[in-house]
């Protein structure tokens, strides 16, 4: 878009349950400024028209995941979103898809933290008294750390979800998020839940269902690669089925190196992060 304009146009889904009985559009025009991301513009029509509009954001920096949302057609995050960027005068917004609406911009996004909770997003292990009185560190290798690093990057935005072909049309699917969350563990040389998240992840809800369509990771705003994740969770699973899944934890018990070498060469962040 060329910055020339002094106005930009903002069209905008409208939804309010208490009054509306189905999703409508509104158009806006507000002043635009160099440097100006999509959330400003947001925040210029709630000032300027309609003090009612309604989405949901918080840090501003791309860090919280609060306002994902589809901007010009592409899952995104608002606030990360600068409206020079877009190859449009105007911006068209609208609440994430696959999600039901609670309202104009805000998604219903509990359904997608059930089945992350259920895929137990936390790290397991069978020496409960040292993990919740650690003695010592529990110690991981740069090496151990590069295997999972770039999914610690999720910020739960929901925008994978809403890209994902296979989870738009079918509803036993967990997702790219809560599946690239549950690798991200399975992946951790301090987890020993493999076995726990297993019985979900060869079920219905599960990887098999992915036809690696890829557009969770092309529309990710922190550079994850929940493709990826995915795909690895296969082999793992087949691995496991075949008898060669490798028991990580409780070998890797706190304090006691598993390859002897100190804590350094930590790898970069991927290269997309905001
Ligand atoms: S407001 Fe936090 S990620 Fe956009």
């Amino acid at each position: 878009m060329s910055t020339k304009f002094e106005n930009i146009s903002y069209r905008i889904r409208r939804f309010d349950p208490e009054r509306d009985t189905a999703p409508h559009w509104e158009e806006y025009r507000v002043p635009y400024t160099p440097g100006m991301t999509v959330l400003e513009g947001l925040w210029k029509v709630k000032e300027l028209h309609s003090p009612t509009l309604a989405w949901r954001s918080s840090c501003r920096m791309g860090v919280c995941g609060s306002c994902g949302m589809l901007i010009n057609g592409k899952p995104r995050l608002a606030c990360n979103t600068q409206i020079a960027e877009l190859s449009s005068d105007t911006v068209v917004v609208a609440p994430l898809p696959n999600f039901d609406i609670v309202r104009d911009l805000v998604p219903e996004l509990a359904p997608m933290f059930a089945s992350h909770q259920a895929l137990m997003p936390y790290v397991i292990r069978e020496d409960v008294e040292e993990r919740e009185h650690p003695t010592n560190e529990f110690f991981q290798s740069a090496h151990e750390l590069e295997h999972y690093l770039q999914f610690t990057y999720c910020i739960k935005c929901g925008c994978c979800m809403a890209a994902c072909p296979t989870f738009a049309t079918d509803a036993l699917y967990s997702g790219p998020m809560p599946l690239g969350q549950a690798h991200r563990y399975n992946s951790d040389t301090r987890d020993g839940g493999f076995a726990a998240r297993k019985q979900m992840l060869v079920g219905e809800p599960g990887p098999w269902r992915c036809h690696y369509a890829g557009e969770c990771s092309r529309v990710c705003p922190k550079g994850v690669d929940p493709a990826k994740a995915i795909q690895l969770m296969k082999r793992e699973l087949v691995f496991d089925y075949l008898g060669l899944h490798k028991t990580k934890c409780p070998a890797n018990v706190a304090g006691k190196p598993t390859d002897g070498k100190r804590r350094d060469n930590i790898p970069e962040a991927p290269p997309h992060t905001v």
